[in-house]
Parts: C-alpha cells; structure tokens; sequence
C-alpha cells in the first residue's frame, strides 16, 4: 500500500557554509527518502535554512549588510551545495517567511490560550556598550574551575566544565569587550514543566531510538524546567504578539519551519498541508537530527505540538557526529572541509555518498571519515568490484555482437545465480536495510553480490573465450549476465548513487519503469550504448590537495579582548606547530610580593620579577590554594608577552602558569633550583 510520508533534515543555521559534518545527515536522509520513492510511497522531504538569532544579526552587522541580506546570500549557497551533493529536497525554504511567521504566531497564541505560556523577571548580562542583552555564546571570561582564560560562558573548551555565565570570572562581551553587567527583563517560557505526563508517554511509543530514549530518561529524571522562548531587541526574528520588544527564541519557530516548508511547497503542488498536520493525521512524519538536538526535537518540539493542537512527529531519527580520521574537524589540520573545498578538489559528490553509506548505520554513533580508508573503499568497491562488473564485459557486447545481449542467459543463472541477486528475499533483505538506515549493511551485501559476479566473471574468462574458436555464444551469454548482474546492482544502489545509476540507465537504455524496485525480469535480446566509463579510480592527491588547501595556520598569540570575535564551535587546535610555540614567551619569574585583592573571590595580586627593569603585576586566580605570604620569595613560570588585560581590579601584565583538574588544584609551576628570573623557559 502507498504510504503518505513527510520528511525533514534539521535546518542549517543561514550563517555559515555546509561542510562535510553536515552533509552526514543529508545525504543519510536523502538515501532514505530516496529509498521510500522508489518503493512507490508518495513521500515529500523538506527543509529550509534556520535564519533567525543574535549570530546571525551580528554576522550581518559585522559584513555591514541587513540580515535579510545574509540570508538570501547564504541561501543560494546551501541551495548549490545540496543540488551538487544530489541531496534532493521537495521544497527548500526559509524560517524567515511569511508561513513561518504565521504559523509560529498561530502556534504561540494557541499554546498560550491553552494555559502553557507564562512570563517571569529574570536577570541577564547585559552589554552597556552594545545595549543588548547577551546570549551565553557572546560572554567570555576566565573559566570558574580550571581558570583557563578566553572561554564561553556555558562551558569550558580546556577542561569541559559547565557552569553559568555568572560564575564566568573577569567576564567580557565578545562582541564589544565591554565588562557586561546583570539586568532585569521580563521572559516568556513555555511551561514544558507541566508536559511530563505527555512526554513520558510519547517516549514510550516507539517514537525514539534505544539511546534516544535513555537520554530522556535521564532529562526526566532531573526533572522538565520550563523553557525560555523569548529574547529582547535587539533581535533577528519574529516579534511576539502583544509584546513590542520580545522576540521569539530562533528554537522557537525552527521546528515550526519543517511545517513552513510543508505549507509552501502545499501552495505550489496542491498538497493538503492539513492531512499531514492535523491531530490525527494517518500520514507519517519523520524527523532526521544530530543527536546533539535531541532536547529540542524529543521534548520542546512534540510538547510544542501535542498543546497547539496539531499531531507529533512518526520517529525522530537521531545520528552521531562525523571525525574525521578519526578526530574531530580542525581547522589547523585541514579536516574542517566545507562542501564546496570538497567539489573543487575532488568533484565527485558519490564518492561521499558511497562513504557515509558504507559507514552509516541507524544508531547514534559517530561516523568516521578516515580519508585513507575512503580513497581505498572508493577505488575498491565502487570502482574494483561493481563498476568493474560492466567494464569488464560491455566491450564484448559493444564490439562483438553490435551491443545486444543474448536471447538466453546462461545455465547458472537460472540454477543458482537468479536466487542470489533477485529472489524477493534479497530485495527484502537490502530494503529493510535501508529501511532501518542501516545503510552499512546494504553496501555489504551489495558488496558480496558484487564479489560473486566477479568470481563468475573470472571463471568463466571471456577475454580467453572470445580467443577461444566455437565459443561465440557462450562469450555472448556470459557478457550478457554479467550486464544483468551490474544492471540489478545499480537498482539496489541507486538511493545511494543517484546520479550514476541514471548514467548506467542511459548504458544500459532501459526506461525509468525497468529501475524499479522488486525488479523480477532480466534484459534479453536487448540493445545497450556504447560503454563509456562510469566511474574512474579517486586520486590520493586530490584528497591531499584538499586537506592542505583547507589547513588555517594558527592564530597569533592571543589578542586583546576588546577584538574578540566568537568563532565557530567545531574549532579546535589541538597541534600547534613549534613556530607557534616559540610566539609564547615564557620566563621564571621571581613572586616578590603578594596580596589578597579586595573584593575578588578568586583573584590575588602577584608583583613578579624576571629580570625587566619594572616588575610585572598579574592577577592570579590560585586564592583558593595559596596564602599570599607563603608565596614571596618562590620562582614560578609566566607567560610574558601576553597583551595586557584591563581587569576589574587594575592591569593584568601576563600570566601565571598553574595545573588543575577536577583532582585538585591550581599548583603553580616552578622551576628546579638555580633557575633565575628572566630566564626564558623552551
Ligand atoms: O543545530 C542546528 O544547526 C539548528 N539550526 C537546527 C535546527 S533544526 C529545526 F528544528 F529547525
Ligand atoms: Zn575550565
């Protein structure tokens, strides 16, 4: 029976570039979407680029155009880089449209009537510089457990603490560097507290996968507090009705753009948006995540739509995150490579999407890109094994039989080798694979066919039977098999090679009806093209092309706070060089005195000696551990050429070098005796 389903990947923020992390989960969604087609389900995939929030507004800012600007730049760019990796979306949108705006505004007036919005006063850091309150991202400090300096105000990048922005020490505003002080402003929140009972059932339904479900479990067991939807001008977004100032949360009326892009693709197709959004909707809804949104889209989301009145999603089907080789993406390393890098250098897109699918399966695992292993996988199986299959055989019926294949398949076919490549339980088997995207398991199977065909081949030697007098025929038939066999491989492949699967259709000449699914009729007596190579061997080089075109070299020592600019979250610098090293310089230093700060919690004043003419003044974050007496007098090591901090308390002229962890700690670091102060530490 033809099923009704609708299908989503999250929405890109419309602020930065696609890179290969994100197209884990397009290309996952596109297989599988893809895969429903095929099998005749009438299903419609959707998506739309996220544009509202402060990133967003300050990006626009800072390149000194509007936001709506922005957006429509950032939108013809993700529109490209799907288009070019074949991930084919019904509708692609934008949360910035007049359906987003309606339906969120619709959506907020209905959870308000049935008594789930309330509005509380509370505080927030506020920048007096940018006069606008600041999200966590865009307040920086000193961290309040390992005192690494420069870190978000939700968390620590050194040492992984999360904390609040208040416990920040010495915060700033990485927009303007300006000290940010608490504010009072009145919030709207969604009161997901009393949504419990509901989300616990919903859970229950079969709506998550296992891992999906512990997670809950475990955010159910500290307990739902109710979630701020609103954020205050300045702000990219909707305003709230009957609040002039209050802005919706961007989390707010993202999910709601998966109905948006619905609603407007209804408009230009004639769907009805109602049968697949109303309460008791019969169609499907399916939404594919990181499992990094999982909160948003296992308990705002469902809770968002249970209390609008409108139905809640079939399965979220949440993935990992992508390493490549084996780490996360750096930006020093080369391995942070956005979508357009990847086409430059190694233009094919299905070398990717043969990758991922090798790799991916349906559970919330992260995926990794080994770069060699995908140079070895793409040369051995696509092109080794299945394309292998064709070019190893086409020739003969090109050239020896004017390109049309037998009128008999041979005796292998119908005794052994028919049940291996189209029984209706190997159409089954691989399309419960793609079913549960387990898409790992169908590139091994289809795999295994492939290496049988190639044993067939390589028994049966028609480059020797085509010497071989007397052996016309039987060259004829076994070239002709082994053209079914690739033609049958193709179809289990196509969801996965879209693109290549139409080239081999055009090979082959068989119309869109002869790519179906199920497919229980072999090609006889039939004429094919002229074979042209489908896929060629992928170069190393390209790879490391790409990899070195994508190194950033290392940031100078630190600057100044004032020029801070929040950077992206995936940016990592793990290496350094030893040029970049030798930038820091770090000098013994003799504590020649030392002293309580008043009115700093954590702080206390060094004067240290290296040898300079006037002494350095830091401030320390070790008031914790060290009575200032006991410090005079001691040798430690400090980073010297660290740009001078205007702190709360006076200038901080560099930096104090101290080890901590959750074991304890800050322990200043000193030198062995007979060091002295001035010397440079290498
Ligand atoms: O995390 C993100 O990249 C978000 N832009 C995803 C939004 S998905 C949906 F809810 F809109
Ligand atoms: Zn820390």
């Amino acid at each position: 029976m033809s099923r009704k389903i609708l299908v989503t990947s999250a929405l890109p923020y419309a602020n930065g570039s696609i890179h290969l992390g994100h197209l884990v989960e397009y290309i996952q969604t596109d297989i599988w979407v893809r895969f429903q087609k095929m099998q005749g389900h009438e299903c419609h995939y959707v998506c739309a680029d996220d544009t509202h929030g402060t990133p967003i507004m300050l990006r626009a800012e800072k390149e000194g155009i509007t936001p709506e600007a922005l957006i429509e730049n950032v939108h013809k760019e993700h529109n490209a880089d799907f288009a070019d990796f074949l991930v084919e979306f019904d509708n692609y949108h934008s949360t910035h449209s007049v359906e987003n705006r309606e339906l969120a505004i619709s959506i907020y007036k209905a959870l308000k009537a049935n008594g789930k919005i309330t509005s509380k006063t509370i505080e927030q850091y506020f920048d007096p510089v940018k006069n606008m309150f600041l999200p966590d991202r865009f307040i920086k400090g000193e961290c309040p457990k390992c005192h690494a300096k420069d870190q978000y105000g939700d968390s620590c990048e050194v040492c992984g603490a999360t904390y609040n922005p208040t416990e920040l020490i010495n915060p700033y505003s990485a927009v303007s560097g300006a000290a940010p002080v608490r504010k009072e402003t009145e919030h709207y929140f969604f009161k997901l507290s009393e949504c419990e009972g509901f989300l616990k059932e919903w859970t229950r339904s079969g709506t998550l996968q296992n891992e999906a479900a512990n997670k809950m479990g475990e955010w159910f067991g500290n307990g739902l507090n109710d979630w701020d939807i609103s954020r205050d001008a300045p702000y990219f977004g909707f305003e709230i009705p009957d609040a002039p100032g209050k802005y919706f949360y961007v989390w707010l009326d993202a999910p709601i753009g998966y109905m948006a892009s619905f609603k407007n693709l209804c408009a230009k197709s004639g769907l009805d948006f109602d049968e697949y959004w109303k309460k008791d909707s019969t169609t499907e809804l399916y939404h594919f995540i990181g499992k990094d949104i999982l909160y948003f889209h296992a308990l705002f989301w469902p809770a968002t739509l249970e209390y609008s009145g409108y139905r809640k999603p079939t399965q979220i089907f949440a993935h990992g995150f992508l390493t490549v080789n084996g780490e996360k993406m750096s930006k020093s390393r080369g391995t942070f490579i956005t979508a357009r890098s990847y086409l430059d250098h190694v233009q094919n897109p299905e070398y990717l999407r043969y990758y991922y699918a090798a790799k991916l399966n349906g559970s919330m695992e992260d995926i990794d890109l080994n770069l060699e292993d995908f140079v070895a996988r793409v040369n051995s199986d696509l092109v080794g094994k299945y394309i292998n299959i064709a070019s190893r055989c086409a020739g003969f019926i090109n050239n020896r039989f004017d390109g049309r294949l037998s009128k008999e398949l041979p005796i292998q076919w119908a005794q052994q080798l028919k049940h291996e490549f189209m029984s209706p339980e190997t159409w089954q088997k691989i399309g419960l694979f793609y079913v549960d995207r387990d898409y790992s398991k169908a590139i091994r199977e289809i795999m295994r066919l492939a290496d049988i065909a190639n044993q067939y081949i390589a028994e049966e030697e028609p480059w020797k039977l085509a010497k071989l007098p007397g052996s016309e025929e039987r060259l004829h038939q076994v070239c002709s098999l082994a053209i079914n066999i690739f033609w049958l491989l193709t179809i289990y492949i196509k969801p996965v090679l879209p693109k290549l699967a139409e080239q081999a259709q055009e090979f082959l000449q068989t119309g869109d009806n002869q790519m179906v699914w199920d497919q229980n009729s072999v090609l006889t007596n039939h004429q094919i093209r002229q074979y042209e190579p489908l896929v060629t061997r992928l170069d190393p080089k390209a790879i490391e092309a790409m990899v070195e075109a994508n190194k950033e070299s290392l940031q100078p020592v630190q600057p100044a706070p004032q020029t801070k600019q929040p950077e992206p979250a995936m940016e990592e610098n793990t290496y350094i060089s030893i040029d970049d090293f030798t930038k820091v310089d770090l000098r013994v230093a003799r504590i020649v005195e030392a002293n309580h700060v008043e009115g700093a919690e954590k702080l206390l004043q060094l004067t240290l000696d290296i040898g300079e003419e006037k002494p350095r003044n830091v401030f320390a974050g070790i008031k914790s551990a060290y009575d200032p007496a006991t410090l005079v007098g001691r040798l430690t090591v400090m980073v010297a050429n660290l740009a001078p901090r205007k702190m709360k308390f006076g200038m901080s002229e560099g930096m104090v070098l101290a080890a901590s962890d959750e074991r304890g700690g800050p322990f200043i670091l000193s030198p062995d005796s007979g060091a002295q102060p001035g010397m440079r530490v290498k």
